[in-house]
């Protein structure tokens, strides 16, 4: 249906970048972009016109969105044709538009495109080596100054690198590092490498990016302190278990994974550390509380646990309540990975599978029938109520 709109518009559609990539690699990829040589706006405007499906756009880029009504949504951008308009503007380069704007692109392997329309239909446009690369399993750059050009490259490099299994290739990865040793990092804001850190955490399994990225040197960009000790694999196998074990047990309950193993990257590092890291990187306030504060808690809860068990009696269970209820999900099952004490362990799981869900059964009428009027004192009375209930002291209504 795309290329029987274009068709009729006269303009020339191409599937491309990683949607296609993935395609030759036979990776499921849903993210489909689509480049249009000519107004795209003008495209989508009127494929959704015709289709059941809404448009966003964004006039300043030239790009639209299409949402079909699954949710399901297209890319659509536009690949300018009007430079090539003047006589003796690249005019025997077949489909220059095209060409020109997978030039931009990142890597080798993101610039295919295929063809949607006419006779072309389903044509594959390799314009820089692209199955080349996909063949050597290399990531390359397609000109000296890529990461010059756009410093996010560095990450998208080793985040490509590892979830395909590549590697980059010799030449890239002396632009890699002198891009990184002439400061260019720094001249993107802390969000931005913020943003390319949080998808390479979103990788499945993220910590081969992680030793990647130490090995170039990039944690130490990040935080002088941030050294990869040999306990980081173990820990971030130690995540990996807790995070499954969680997913088992809980289905559907909503765990981000990529928190749990960044807690883990920031395991070494001091309160004050991490507090300027996050500083650095703009980290949104909510998620600036789980590094700082509920990283915090988390330490001295499990330390306490720790010492109350070798020291005198083990913690209450309201009081393991009281500890674990205020903290994330992602931060307690870093706390799980982390320690290695039998018992801190066996107080997170409890805490997991009985503690949270126990529940106070009294309601506000209830108390109010014992002829108590309502104020503060309604609360104590709900906590300490809950905190018999979980200590096993009250055990019916
Ligand atoms: N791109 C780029 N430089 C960047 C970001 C993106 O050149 N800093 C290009 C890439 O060539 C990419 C396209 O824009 O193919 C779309 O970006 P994105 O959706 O991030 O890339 P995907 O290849 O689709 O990545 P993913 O598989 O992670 O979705």
């Amino acid at each position: 249906r795309l290329g029987q709109v274009a068709q009729d518009l006269g303009l020339d559609v191409f599937a491309v970048g990683g949607f296609v990539r993935d395609l030759l690699l036979n990776k499921q990829n849903l993210d489909v972009d689509i480049v249009v040589e000519g107004d795209g706006i003008a495209f989508a405007a009127e494929f959704a016109r015709r289709f059941d499906c809404r448009i966003r756009t964004h006039r300043k880029f030239g790009t639209a969105v299409l949402i079909f009504p699954d949710q399901f949504k297209v890319d659509v951008a536009s690949a300018r044709t009007e430079y090539y308009l003047e006589p003796g503007a690249l005019p025997t380069v077949e489909h220059a538009p095209i060409k020109l704007d997978l030039y931009r692109r990142d890597f080798t392997i993101n610039t295919l495109a295929i063809a949607l329309n006419g006779s072309h239909f389903g044509e594959l446009y390799d314009f820089f080596g692209a199955q080349r690369d996909l063949q050597e399993k290399a990531i390359r750059v397609l000109h000296n100054l890529s990461f010059v050009e756009d410093p996010t490259r560095v990450f998208r490099a080793i985040r490509f690198e590892q979830r395909l299994g590549f590697r980059i290739g010799v030449h890239t990865e002396q632009l890699l590092r002198s891009a990184m040793r002439m400061g260019f990092l720094d001249k993107i804001g802390g969000h931005r490498v913020w943003n390319e850190l949080v998808l390479i955490f979103k990788e499945a399994n993220p910590l081969p990016a992680v030793l990647r990225m130490a090995d170039l040197d990039l944690l130490e960009y990040l935080h002088p302190d941030l050294l990869l000790e040999k306990r980081a694999k173990k820990l971030f196998a130690n995540a990996r278990q807790a995070i499954d074990w969680y997913r088992l047990l809980f289905t559907g309950e909503p765990c981000r994974h990529w928190l749990v193993y960044f807690l883990c990257l920031l395991t070494d590092l001091d309160d004050q550390a991490v507090a300027s890291l996050c500083q650095r990187l703009v980290v949104a306030p909510r998620l600036q509380q789980i590094f700082t504060v509920e990283r915090e808690a988390a330490h001295r809860a499990t330390n306490l646990i720790f010492w109350r068990r070798m020291h005198t009696a083990p913690p209450r269970p309201s009081e393991i309540y009281d500890w674990f209820q205020p903290l994330a999900t992602e931060v307690l099952l870093y706390a799980m990975a982390r320690s290695n004490n039998e018992q801190v362990q066996r107080c997170l799981s409890s805490y997991f599978t009985h503690l949270r869900s126990v529940q106070c059964e009294l309601v506000g009428s209830d108390i109010k029938q014992l002829g108590i009027a309502p104020g503060p004192i309604y609360k104590e009375i709900f906590q300490r109520l809950l905190a018999a209930r979980l200590d096993g002291e009250l055990v019916t209504r």
